[in-house]
Parts: C-alpha cells; structure tokens; sequence
C-alpha cells in the first residue's frame, strides 16, 4: 500500500497554489492590456469561492471578482480525508482551472443579461479565463453594504428599497428569462438610496426545471427581509403569471412593468 507523506502533501499545495496565483495574474494583465482596467488596487472582499478586488478603471473604479479553483478547497478543507485517496492525485490542475473558468464565464453571461434587461446591477466591462470585472458600488474605495448588513431599521425609505427590489425581480424574469436563485439581502448592495443585485453565478434560464423552486425560494427570502404582510405565494404567483404574458409590455415612468395595463403591486 502506499505510504503518504505529510512533506511532500504540503510542497503539492505550494505548488498548486503558485500556479494558481501565477494563472491569476496573466488573466489580471490581459484584462489590463485590453484596458478593461489600469492600476490594481488590492482586495476589498472575499466571498465564498471569490476574491473580489478593487482596480481603476480611467477616472473611475472597476471590480475584478477572481474565481478560485474549488476543487482545490475542496481537497484542502477535507485533507484528512482525501490525503489517501489516489483518485484526488490524478486530477490535473488544467482540469481544476477549466472548472472555474466555465463558472466565470457563465456567472459574466448571466450579469450581461440582467444588466441589458435593465436590471440594476454591476455594468458588465469583461472577463478573462477565472477573472470578470465589472462596475463598481460603492463611495470612493468604500464598497456598498450589503442589505443584509444595513439592516431594515436603517433603511431611510424602506418601501422604495422594497418596490426596487421588486421591479428588478420581475426584469430579471420576464425581460432576461432568468431566475437569479441566491437572492437574498447578502446579495444585494445598498448604495445609500438604490438596492443593486450581484452575484449571478447560481442563475438559471427560465425553463431550467427548477426554475420554479428557485424563483419561490428568490420570492420568500427577499418578502422575508422586507417583513411585508404580502404573503410570498401570492407575489410568486403574480410573477409566473405575468411571466407567461405574450403580449406587448410597457414600463410607466416610475420603472414599473405593464403587463395588460397593470403593475405587479397596486
Ligand atoms: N460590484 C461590486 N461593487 C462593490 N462591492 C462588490 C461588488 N461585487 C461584489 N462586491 C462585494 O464582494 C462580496 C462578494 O461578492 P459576491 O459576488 O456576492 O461573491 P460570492 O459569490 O463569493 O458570494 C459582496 O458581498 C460585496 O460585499
Ligand atoms: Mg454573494
């Protein structure tokens, strides 16, 4: 059987890791040679699988998110456990970067889509390989809060923030044909007047099979925040219902959809 060495696991991590960061930064030059952005600036965040990175962008600032290779957490959060297992040795790190590159690419697809929907999000300005940038949120080189981390009670117009929030829902379905599916107050920015959604790697197109499931468990979570006497099932149905709408749709001047003459909220 064969023998493992705790050395020699360490120095494949190292390596692993260097070549990740290496990778990262020739994605991070390219999108500067295509002057997407100039100068980086350093990290602003860190999300689950993501570092997200503040850069300059002409007078202005963009956001790099940088994707990181899961498999590799992965492998190093179970260490114990996987150490032993050959399966985990044979898999190539080529194979490891294409995974993230794919979900860097499906995330960008899907912001392009809600932001030419009109949805408030990100501007969508590229991406390369495991990197996307896009506009940024926030005050000088202070990001936007999250909802979640402003809390209702410190909303100066709660109702605005929750009608916002609800004419980018119906955008994002009937105009884009998506379902964000992990929206909830974590992934939503609050610029001090204007909700802004991000985050669109979990979307899926409408007519995904769980489309529904996703779009009521995005409905409830998003009532949940808002703590509205409007019952989730009820906004969920109007929604599908407006959704299966063939005809033509109009937007009144305060940015609500008119579907047969009428906004989904009265
Ligand atoms: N365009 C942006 N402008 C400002 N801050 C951002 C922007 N995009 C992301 N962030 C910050 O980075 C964090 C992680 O981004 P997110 O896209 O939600 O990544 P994850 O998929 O890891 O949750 C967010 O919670 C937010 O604080
Ligand atoms: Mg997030």
């Amino acid at each position: 059987m064969r023998r493992f060495k705790t050395e020699k696991d360490s120095d494949y991590f190292k390596i692993v890791d260097d070549a990740i960061n290496a990778y990262t930064w020739a994605a991070i030059v390219k999108l500067q040679e295509r002057k997407v952005i100039d100068d980086v600036l350093g990290a602003i965040g860190q999300g689950k699988e993501a570092k997200i990175i503040l850069a300059k962008r002409g007078e202005s600032y963009a956001v790099l998110k940088v994707f990181y290779p899961i498999l590799i957490r992965f492998v190093k959060s179970r260490y114990g456990y996987i150490l032993g297992d050959p399966r985990f040795r044979r898999l190539k790190i080529s194979d490891q970067l294409h995974l993230v590159e794919t979900w860097c690419r499906k995330e960008f697809g899907n912001l392009s889509r809600a932001y030419s929907a009109g949805v408030k999000t990100p501007k969508p300005y590229g991406f390369y390989r495991n990197v996307m940038a896009m506009e940024f949120v926030g005050i000088d080189k202070t990001p936007a809060p999250l909802l979640a981390d402003v809390g209702l009670e410190n909303l100066e117009d709660p109702d605005h923030v929750f009608y916002e929030v609800v004419k980018n829902l119906e955008k994002t379905y009937i105009f884009a044909g998506l379902v964000h599916s992990d929206l909830s107050p974590f992934n939503i920015l609050y610029d001090g007047k204007d909700p802004w959604i991000i985050d669109w790697g979990s979307a899926v197109r409408r007519g995904h099979p769980k489309e529904l499931e996703y779009l009521r468990r995005d409905v409830e979570r998003v009532l949940e925040f808002f703590e509205t006497p409007l019952p989730p099932e009820d906004l969920f149905k109007r929604l599908v219902e407006r959704g299966a709408w063939r005809g033509s749709i109009d937007i009144d001047e305060e940015g609500w959809l008119l579907i047969g003459g009428k906004r989904i909220l009265d």
